[in-house]
């Protein structure tokens, strides 16, 4: 099978190396991939929807894979699907449950899902008097696409008609905040689920763990993600079981009785509040950091997973996972996540210890790479060292022992990722 993978970050990279190890696999494309993914199969600089279509048809192509979530909601999988091309990936109206906050909290007040408190308006006045009924703190979301910055925690009622009104009057996020979702403050521990979708069936991925601020202790600035793990103990059978029964059959339910049945990945950003699952949003796509975390888990064919979803047959898959733990550990550039760095050249050292050769490796996101094969350093999350190994504890010993063989001027990381299930531990 020949697949091309749309997307250039650590995520499409991981999905590239589990495509790697898949014996059904004999082709991998990148569009455009980054310095590194050239490694695993060959990069093309197409971004055009018709000229992807047609490079996969002269190519014969059987799989896309989208990583990203822009051209997900810009149409990409219509237009293949028009052209009876196989892709996974939800169609422009299925992502508009992470295009749009307001479809999606609508979405999950018609279908019963739990989600907290909210008014969703265009307008300041409506905005006030709901904000007047909330405790602090109160969260105030731009309805649009913003990067992961569109959502303000305001600590006091002033704070959040402020961030309300610069929000509606387009002075924070343009058009994407010309309307708002106000919402009631939830007080829990975060998880990240993943279900692969085809329409009907869905295959739970092991529960992640992001770590969204820049530095420790969950300090600092919201960032893309510095780092993750999985699956994570927050998570019993109890929670799976609330989670397939009243999120993700009537999500996938929902979407298929209006008329736009899910494929593709399901990203449930959950708030566990008093053992309790509540759905903070949806995304349509692997989030990054945990792609990386999770793909070394999977210990079915990943083609089969991608492949069976995309041609709405999991019912037919046996998808399994190995009884290990994954942690990913970034590392960004000096100046993430406020401006970009100078390049800088990557060294990794050799890798001698065997436990951590079978039982690590790097995936690679912001880097390009020289005539002479050199690699650099140009974007804000460089790369992810992975580590694995039957426990938490010994996974994020692994990922630490590669963080220390990679040096880069101005690398930076958290060193304590996964130190919620570890009980507060940093390296
Ligand atoms: N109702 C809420 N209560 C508590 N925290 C929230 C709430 N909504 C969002 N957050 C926090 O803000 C982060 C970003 O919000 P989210 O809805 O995931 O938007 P996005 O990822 O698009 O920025 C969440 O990961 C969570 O930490
Ligand atoms: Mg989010």
């Amino acid at each position: 099978m020949k697949v091309l993978i749309i997307g250039s970050g650590g995520r499409e990279y991981s999905i590239g190396l589990a495509l790697k190890r898949d014996e059904n696999v004999s082709k991998i494309y990148f569009a455009p991939g980054n310095g590194a993914t050239d490694e695993l199969g060959d990069n093309i600089d197409i971004s055009d929807f018709s000229e992807l279509a047609n490079f996969v048809e002269t190519h014969s192509v059987d799989l896309t894979i989208v990583g990203p979530e822009a051209p997900l909601v810009d149409g990409i999988v219509d237009y293949f699907r028009e052209r009876n091309l196989t892709i996974f990936g939800p169609t422009a109206a299925a992502a508009q449950l992470e295009g749009s906050k307001i479809f999606m909290k609508n979405f999950l007040a018609r279908h019963n899902v739990p989600t907290a408190k909210y008014v969703e308006t265009d307008s300041l006045d409506d905005a006030v008097s709901f904000i007047a009924t909330l405790d602090t703190p109160i969260v105030v979301k731009a309805d649009g696409l913003c990067g992961g910055k569109g959502v303000i925690i305001a600590e006091s009622h002033d704070e959040a008609k402020v961030a309300a009104a610069d929000m509606l009057a387009g002075s924070s996020f343009g058009d994407a905040g010309s309307s708002i979702v106000v919402e009631e403050f939830l007080d829990g521990y975060e998880l990240s689920v993943f279900a692969i979708c085809d329409g009907k069936d869905f295959v739970v991925l092991p529960a992640a763990q992001d770590h969204k601020r820049l530095l420790n202790d969950d300090q600092g600035p919201n960032t893309g993600g510095m780092g993750a793990y999985a699956p994570t103990p927050l998570v019993d059978d109890d929670i799976y079981t609330k989670l397939d029964e009243r999120v993700i059959k009537p999500t996938l339910k929902g979407m298929e009785e209006e008329g736009n049945p899910f494929t593709g990945v399901l990203f449930i950003g959950v708030m566990v509040v008093d053992g309790e699952p509540i759905i903070l949003e949806y995304n349509v796509r692997f989030g990054d950091p945990e792609c990386e975390a999770l793909m070394p888990l999977l210990k079915s064919p990943s083609s089969e997973l991608f492949y069976k979803a995309a041609k709405a047959d999991l019912k037919n898959a046996k998808i399994e996972f190995y009884d290990k733990y994954a942690v990913g550990v970034v590392m960004a550039s000096k100046d993430y996540p406020y401006k970009s760095s100078p390049p800088a050249e990557i060294i990794i050292d050799n890798i001698y210890h065997e436990d951590l050769e079978a039982s690590s490796h790097i995936s690679y996101a912001g880097v390009s790479r020289d005539e002479d094969g050199k690699l650099y350093a140009v974007g804000g999350r460089v790369l992810v060292c992975v580590g694995i190994g039957d426990s938490i504890a010994e996974a994020r010993d692994r990922a630490y022992m590669l963080v220390g063989q990679v040096h880069f001027v101005g690398k930076q990381c958290r060193t304590d990722i996964a130190y919620q299930a570890l009980g507060g531990v940093k390296v």
